[in-house]
C-alpha cells in the first residue's frame, strides 16, 4: 500500500477523516500538527521554537517539519503505507517529500484536497475540541460528546486548540491560500490529486474518499 496526502484549509476535515482512515487501512496518521503541538506540550527545544509560528498561524520552518517526517517514515508501522495529514504545507516540503519518499523506496499513491467554504471553516474551527486524553476530535455543535467538556471514548478533558482564535484563524487561511493551495497545482500533473467535497456529513465525505482510493 501507498502514501496518502491529505491537503485542504485548516478545518476541512484533515484530522477527522485522517482518523477514520487510519482505523479502515490500519495504516498510521502523521500529523505534523499534531507532532508540533505535542513538543509544545513536552517543551523540548523543537517545540519551544515552534511555538511562536504556531500561536500566530504561521508556519513553523521547512527544515523543521521535513525532520520530523523523514524520521516518522522510517518507522515500522509506515511499512504498509501512511496518511500525511498537513504535510506537505509548502512547495520546498514537497520536494522534499519527493526526495525522502524515493530515498526510502515508497511511494505516494493519492493526494486528497478536501474543499469547504471559508463560512464552514469559521464555524467548524471555533466550535472545535479534542481530547486531552487520547485526541478525539468533537464539535460544540456538529458532532457534540454525549456529556460536555467529556470525551465519550476516555472520559478525558475536552479542549479547545490555542490557535483556533478568530484572528489566528484568518491568519492560517491566508497562509494556506498562498503557501499550501499551490500544491494542488504541484501534484496535478502526476494525475494522483482527488478533489473531495468536504461539507456535508462526515461519514458521506467518508464513502466517497473510500471510492476514490480504490
Ligand atoms: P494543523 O494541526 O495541521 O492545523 P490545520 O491545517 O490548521 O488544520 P486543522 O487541524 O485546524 O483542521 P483539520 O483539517 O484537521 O480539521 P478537523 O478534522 O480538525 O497545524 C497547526 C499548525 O502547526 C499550523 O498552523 C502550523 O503553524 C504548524 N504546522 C503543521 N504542519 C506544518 C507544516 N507541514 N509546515 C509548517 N507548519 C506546520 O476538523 C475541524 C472541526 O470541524 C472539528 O471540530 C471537526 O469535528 C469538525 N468537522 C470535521 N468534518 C466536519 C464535517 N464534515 N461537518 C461538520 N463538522 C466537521
Ligand atoms: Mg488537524
Amino acid at each position: 500500500m501507498r502514501g496518502i496526502i491529505l491537503l485542504g484549509a485548516p478545518g476541512s476535515g484533515k484530522g477527522t477523516q485522517a482518523k477514520k482512515l487510519t482505523e479502515s487501512l490500519s495504516i498510521p496518521q502523521i500529523s505534523t500538527g499534531d507532532m508540533l503541538r505535542e513538543a509544545v506540550r513536552n517543551d523540548t527545544g523543537m517545540g519551544r521554537k515552534a511555538k511562536a509560528f504556531m500561536d500566530q498561524g504561521g508556519l513553523v520552518p521547512d527544515e523543521v517539519v521535513i525532520g520530523i517526517v523523514k524520521e516518522r517514515l522510517q518507522a515500522k508501522d509506515c511499512e504498509k503505507g501512511f496518511i500525511l495529514d498537513g504535510f506537505p504545507r509548502t512547495i520546498p516540503q514537497a520536494q522534499a517529500l519527493d526526495r525522502v519518499v524515493k530515498e526510502l523506496g515508497k511511494e505516494i499513491g493519492s493526494v486528497l484536497s478536501l474543499e469547504v467554504d471559508e463560512e464552514e471553516i469559521m464555524e467548524r474551527l471555533s466550535g472545535r475540541r479534542s481530547c486531552a486524553g487520547c485526541g478525539a476530535m468533537y464539535h460544540v455543535r456538529f458532532n457534540p460528546p454525549k456529556e460536555e467538556g467529556r470525551c465519550d471514548k476516555c472520559v478525558g478533558t475536552l479542549l479547545q486548540r490555542d490557535d483556533d482564535k478568530e484572528e489566528t484563524i484568518r491568519t492560517r487561511l491566508v497562509n494556506y491560500k498562498k503557501s499550501t493551495e499551490p500544491l494542488i497545482e504541484y501534484y496535478r500533473g502526476s494525475g494522483k490529486v482527488h478533489a473531495v467535497k468536504a461539507s456535508g456529513n462526515i461519514d458521506t465525505i467518508f464513502a466517497n474518499i473510500t471510492k476514490l482510493l480504490q
